[in-house]
């Protein structure tokens, strides 16, 4: 597990889209994991600047998104799909048909969660994977308790995750109780792993994650696991 301090949320964020664009330039038919949230919108924003200025190109890369919330329309402003257009698809020539977002749409979830797990593994895997981390160390939207064998799946959203993500709701009431997300074992797969962390808030699930104990009941923890983890972290917000 590689360690990077930066001194501010901006530096953590052309870093990171360096990793990207070299991704990018190495492989141009490579597959990306992408993350939502406050921490990645930096890294969308380089990315996009890079693609503007013919530094980079999407048009043979496919992306897989980590989760997305049950019961919102593609169409709501909340929704992760949303958030991705909103922030990264709609000013990069990705073709539509490369990107991949779990449904959460409840009437073929069961189908959509199998489904998922397989495009991932006829695309060939996930060469460069985004991941930020929840105050109770979630990844994804593994909440603690979730077992290291998961696949994509359907949870249930801790009342620490509902109440951390209503900065981006009207109120708490309206944060889904439950996501859909691609489980710990689909992570671990990636071929290589970025996780972003920035502010105060987060200063708990580093310090938990430096120990090195690993646990269920802190699912970052599971990344000891995997031998390409690159974390970039800032504790300015
Ligand atoms: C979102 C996701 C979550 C977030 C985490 C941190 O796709 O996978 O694990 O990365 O909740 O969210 P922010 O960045 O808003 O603090």
């Amino acid at each position: 597990m590689k360690w990077i301090k930066t001194q501010n949320y901006g530096e953590m964020s052309r870093l990171v889209a360096q990793l990207f664009i070299k991704q990018l330039k190495d492989n141009r038919n490579t597959v990306l994991g992408f993350a939502t949230g406050s921490t990645p919108i930096g890294l969308y924003e380089e990315l996009v600047k890079n693609y503007n200025e013919n530094i980079i190109s999407f048009s043979g890369a496919l992306s897989f998104n980590l989760d997305e919330y049950i019961g919102l329309a593609r169409s709501n402003e909340f929704s992760y799909y949303y958030y991705m257009y909103k922030h990264l698809f709609s000013h990069i020539d990705m073709k539509e048909s490369n990107i991949h977002i779990p449904s959460g749409d409840l009437s073929f979830i069961e189908r959509s969660s199998a489904a998922y797990k397989q495009l991932i593994e006829v695309a060939g895997g996930i060469d460069i994977l985004l991941l930020g981390i929840g105050i109770n160390g979630h990844i994804g939207f593994n909440e603690p308790g979730t077992c290291f064998n998961s696949n994509t799946h359907v949870v249930e959203l801790e009342t620490s995750t509902r109440k951390a993500n209503k900065i981006h709701f009207d109120n708490q009431e309206n944060v889904p109780t439950h996501a859909i997300t691609m489980g710990i074992a689909s992570i671990l797969k990636a071929k290589k792993i970025v996780l972003l962390v920035s502010g105060q808030s987060k200063q708990a699930a580093i310090d938990f994650l430096r120990t090195g104990e690993v646990t269920e009941q802190f699912p970052a923890s599971a990344l000891h696991l995997h031998e390409d983890v690159t974390i970039i972290y800032t504790d300015v917000k």
